[in-house]
């Protein structure tokens, strides 16, 4: 295992570079420990041929030292269709894994931790889609990516909080109704109604990182921290959303921070977005209240050398709940942003 490794000479030159980069955001004295499994993780990946998606609330060790890819989840999703790679480590949480496994069937997909969920994708079954279409026939089903592949499965398109507004326009048009079954996030779905013209019946599901962040939050932000920008997740209630300057995706807040570079900033989503981010943007003052997401922390550094070493721990999806939950996925992909 990577604790067993060492933190040599040899092991230091090597990482030397990823240090410099991440200086900011791990103290010096950690390093040792990390560098190592860095090291042996960067070699097994070139040696197995594996490639590693990591989402942009991974640890920044994770993000910055191991990841070969990193996004929110639609890029994710994108690259998982495409990568060259026989071996897809996902440092991400389950659902990641499913809809890289559907989408690269032929590819073997391993998340270190068969723990990492997420209580969306808990919020929901198959059956419980199957219901919501008897109650509500002839409207189109859009599902957030944040699901099973049983729910996918029964869906008529999906979407991620990088393209939802841009999903709900197409498929109400495509189906000629105003509005649409939006599941399970009930918040995202409100903030995409919001943004267009489309009504929508949605699932009693919430983000449990998002849903804890309050307007009077986002207020007191604002006057402790006079000037900040404040950038909200769409997972985020709506009246907390309502008190934000920008809401996007991760990848959205990201490149928000990128184009604007204001001085100040607060995202408002899971704790090692500002990390990550302020990694890039030295300059910029990251203001950090955050929520942890339990189920993204279950992915370790160790976690993830672990399942190279051990080819553990498996994705797999049966094969017919597969191809239906395919179709809805390359719908969404084929949804021009
Ligand atoms: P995105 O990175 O797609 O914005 O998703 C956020 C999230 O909560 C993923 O679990
Ligand atoms: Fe699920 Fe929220 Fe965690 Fe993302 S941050 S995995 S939506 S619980």
């Amino acid at each position: 295992m990577g604790l067993e490794l060492a933190y040599s000479d040899d092991v230091a030159r090597a990482t030397e570079a990823l240090y410099a980069k991440v200086s900011g955001v791990i103290p010096k004295i950690e390093w040792p420990a990390y560098a190592p499994v860095i090291a042996e993780i960067n070699r097994l990946k070139r040696q197995k041929d594996a490639v590693i998606l990591a989402h942009n609330y991974m640890t920044p060790e994770i993000f910055h030292c191991v990841g070969d890819f990193v996004g929110d989840s639609l890029a994710l999703a994108r690259e998982a269709a495409r990568t060259d790679a026989k071996i897809i480590v996902q440092a991400g949480v389950h659902f990641m894994a499913e809809t890289s496994k559907i989408l690269s069937p032929e590819k073997t997909v391993l998340i270190p931790s068969m723990e990492a969920g997420c209580s969306l994708a808990a919020s929901i079954t198959g059956a419980d889609v199957q219901l919501l279409k008897q109650k509500y026939p002839g409207l189109p089903v859009v599902t957030y990516v944040n699901t099973s592949a049983d729910v996918k499965a029964e869906s008529d398109i999906c979407c991620t909080s990088g393209n939802a507004v841009k999903v709900v326009e197409a498929i109400a048009r495509e189906f000629g109704v105003d509005t649409v079954i939006m599941i399970p996030d009930k918040y995202l779905a409100r903030n995409v109604a919001a943004q267009t013209g489309v009504k929508v019946i949605t699932w009693e599901g919430a983000c449990e990182v998002h849903e804890r962040f309050t307007a009077q939050e986002i207020r007191d932000y604002r006057t402790a921290h006079p000037g900040i920008v404040v950038l909200a997740h769409p997972e985020c209630p709506p009246e907390v959303v309502a008190e934000a300057d920008f809401a996007g995706s991760t990848a959205a807040m990201i490149n928000y921070v990128g184009t604007h570079k204001p001085q100040r900033v607060v995202m408002v989503t899971e704790c090692s977005m500002s990390d990550n981010v302020a990694v890039e943007y030295p300059q910029i003052e990251f203001v950090r209240p955050c929520n942890l997401c339990p189920h993204m922390k279950r992915i370790t550094l160790n976690g993830i050398l672990h399942s190279l070493q051990t080819m553990t721990f498996e994705v797999t999806v049966p094969v017919e709940i597969a191809a239906r939950a395919k179709a809805p996925i390359d719908r969404m992909l084929a949804v021009k942003l």
